[in-house]
């Protein structure tokens, strides 16, 4: 049985979360972990995990979410890091895809919660777009280890995170025509990867262009089981040995 690792299974997007739930069963996907991204999302968050056994999360704010957050926000974190279930600080980051006018004020953000995550020794999930170097430098900076969600970048960047105690998530743009994701994935070794959705967004070839739900792990990890040629039972107890040596889950 194979665990999205980073979905994002908001009401807003999944009107009956039970019936994707039994479609992800059926192909062999029955763990979940939600990532929130705002004080709204990280509420829904917590309420997931209340109702469902299987789905653990992680909370946190977006480096999109850098205009919209107060100081309570990260005390919500904060308080909530004593439930068992929230198993990461997560997803934070840097983003400078639409803007690096707010630089500053991205790192500040992600340095607070890289600090809250060092107080209580969690994981973080950690997006980073259009801002490599200064996300390995603000990870330097504090004692963490975790994941590097959605990875994009090149062979070389990947093992400086291998390095430094970070797992790689691989979703479906691995799947894309011309991604050149797997050229590095493929070079990785697989106990430094782990596999996920990010469901609503970036669903697997031959799927894209639909909503994207946590049953299309299969389809990621069928073409990661191609790539290493092994079996998708292998795969599965691999890359969920991998989970269990970052996340207490
Ligand atoms: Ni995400």
């Amino acid at each position: 049985m194979f665990t999205d690792t980073h979905c994002h299974l908001y009401k807003e997007y999944y009107n009956d979360l039970d019936i994707i739930l039994k479609q992800a069963e059926s192909n062999n996907v029955n763990r979940y972990i939600v990532a929130g991204c705002n004080q709204k999302s990280n509420e829904e968050v917590i309420k997931l995990i209340n109702n469902y056994s299987n789905i653990y999360g992680t909370l946190g704010i977006h480096p999109e979410d850098v205009e919209n957050y107060n100081e309570k926000d990260l005390y919500f974190i904060e308080k909530n890091l004593s439930n068992k279930k929230i198993i990461a600080i997560g997803e934070i980051g840097l983003d400078y895809y639409y803007t690096k006018e707010n630089k500053e004020e991205q790192i500040k953000l992600f340095e607070r919660q890289l600090a809250i995550a060092e107080k209580y020794n969690k994981p973080v999930v950690i997006h980073s777009r259009e801002a490599t170097q200064d996300t390995i430098d603000t990870l330097k900076k504090y004692k963490v280890n975790g994941v590097i969600h959605s990875f994009s970048g090149s062979l070389e960047v990947a093992k400086i995170y291998i390095k430094m105690g970070f797992l790689i998530g691989v979703n479906g743009v691995i799947t894309f025509k011309n991604s050149k994701v797997k050229e590095v994935i493929k070079e990785l070794g697989l106990e430094n990867i782990i596999l996920e959705t990010d469901s609503p967004y970036l669903t697997p070839h031959p799927y894209r262009g639909t909503q994207n739900s946590p049953k299309y792990i299969l389809n990621i990890a069928e073409f990661i089981a191609n790539l290493y040629s092994v079996d998708l039972e292998k795969l599965a107890k691999i890359t969920n040995d991998n989970i269990s040596r970052i996340f207490d889950i």
